[in-house]
């Protein structure tokens, strides 16, 4: 094997160090009789010249982007004037190609750029993502991914693993994927909190990063079919706690990204005006939100004016994200059109003690809630929602072996990075996006 591109450092470009890359041909372009190629290896991108004889032989004539190959030489400072990658070249003496890649109507250009189109580009999503901005939205997923576990690990919570195949729903049944467990009716989960939530008692505070599983019915640029769910379960607090816990987690995971030169710089060409977002958030009610999109005339699913009880609908939430341009905690909706689970508000049995967290350009990209902690209530909002109770004895167990005041979320990652990358949908911001009609690739 050979050198990384980011592994020849700064010092080394002027000693004339001779490095072996390994790599893909990301560019070529031939000036006279120099070839110059830029080659990728998922560390970074290196330039590299082919001069005199080199750039005469028949692998040089016919390369392609793509190609993958091997190519030794020395580093050397890049002229003045000119530019390169990190301010350095790879004068190259020898090569060998690898593994060719198409030219002409199969070029990978071809794929990705002629046929421009939506549809298109999924299709060949495993090209596209060759590209630099697909690849630095993977890139930042990851930093993203591994600042959770960084700060979650610093707060003291434990990592579990809750099942995928499970038998209770979460969410409301409309979008279940059911299918035949060896003959019995079984579900791809919604959520993880209920498991989360049966982990605190020996765990105490508990995360989680998996997928949850919806089937929604409707194509939008924020819902998919599989999305990965960060969720997290917090033993013996109050809803004040977890508000601030909200403001620490997402704060203090980009501070860990934005601390990564490297993704730091990527996220600089993603989302140039990115700014942190200020503490505290502002904290909103349903009731007042309802309000404000009266006074702003923005209407209702219905098209008719905001009324309390409403359910405030994907555009209209937007909307006022946009307007307000800073991250909303939206709190205390009304329990009628939330999950059975959510605790009432002592002060206002209408209304939970619920928070989604706004974000702009995107709108809801967490949802949480202090969790029904007392048993006969759980029992009684098993009934209103028309849930067998048997099927969630494991759960309301919680509530008999040592019942406590607990609250929790979920944040979904592509939501999440849809905002930190700026990119218009969630299906650019997971590696293969699954969304009503689409599987593959
Ligand atoms: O608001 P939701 O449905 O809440 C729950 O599932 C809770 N049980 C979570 C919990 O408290 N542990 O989903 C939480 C978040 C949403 O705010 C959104 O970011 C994301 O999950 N989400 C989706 N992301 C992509 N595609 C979908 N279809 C999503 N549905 C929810
Ligand atoms: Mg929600």
């Amino acid at each position: 094997s050979g050198e990384r591109t980011q592994e020849v450092d700064e010092a080394s470009k002027a000693r004339g160090t001779r490095v072996r890359v390994f790599g893909r041909v990301h560019r070529e372009r031939k000036q006279k009789d120099v070839l110059f190629v830029t080659l990728r290896d998922g560390h970074g991108y290196m330039q590299c010249v082919l001069t005199g004889p080199l750039a005469k032989t028949f692998d040089a004539l016919t390369l392609t982007r793509e190609t993958s190959m091997m190519i030794t030489g020395e580093m050397r400072e890049v002229l003045a004037g000119a530019h390169a990658p990190d301010n350095r070249e790879l004068h190259a003496d020898y090569f060998e190609i690898l593994g060719k890649a198409p030219g002409g109507e199969d070029a990978v250009t071809n794929k990705v750029q002629a046929k421009g189109d939506a549809q298109t580009l999924l299709d060949m999503r495993h090209l596209v993502l060759r590209g630099e901005t697909a690849s630095s939205v993977m890139f930042v997923r990851d930093a993203v991914e591994h600042a959770f576990n960084c700060k979650y690990h610093d707060l003291g919570y434990t990592k579990v693993s809750p099942p995928a195949l499970v038998q209770t729903q979460v969410e409301g049944g409309s979008t279940l994927f059911g299918f035949n467990y060896y003959g019995e009716n079984a579900y791809l989960t919604q959520s993880s909190q209920l498991y989360l939530e049966t982990a605190i008692p020996f765990a105490g505070n508990v995360y989680c990063i998996e997928k949850s599983f919806r089937a929604e019915k409707s194509l939008t640029r924020r819902h998919l079919s599989e999305y990965t769910h960060v969720e997290a379960e917090l033993d013996f607090i109050t809803f004040d706690d977890l508000l601030a816990h909200l403001e620490d987690i997402i704060c203090g995971v980009l501070e860990i990204v934005l601390g990564n030169p490297r993704i730091a710089a990527m996220l600089q060409d993603l989302n140039p005006d990115f700014q942190m977002p200020e503490r505290p958030f502002m904290r909103m009610k349903y009731a007042d939100a309802i309000a404000w999109l009266k006074d702003h005339d923005i209407p209702n699913e219905e098209g008719h004016p905001h009324a309390f009880g409403d359910d405030i609908a994907e555009a209209a939430e937007r909307r006022m994200t946009d307007i307000i341009n800073r991250p909303i905690f939206l709190t205390h909706f009304p329990a009628a059109i939330k999950s059975f689970y959510m605790q009432k508000d002592a002060e206002d049995p209408r209304v939970t003690e619920s928070v989604d967290c706004l974000m702009p350009g995107v709108g809801e990209i967490v949802g949480g809630s202090m969790r029904m902690y007392d048993y006969e209530e759980l029992l009684e909002a098993y009934k209103r929602e028309g849930i067998g109770a048997e099927a969630y004895y494991w759960y309301t167990d919680q509530r008999r072996y040592g019942t406590s005041p607990h609250g929790g979320y979920g944040l979904g990652l592509e939501r999440f990075l849809a905002w930190l990358c700026k990119q218009h949908t969630v299906r650019d911001t997971c590696l293969y996006p699954r969304y009503m009609g689409r599987c593959k690739p």
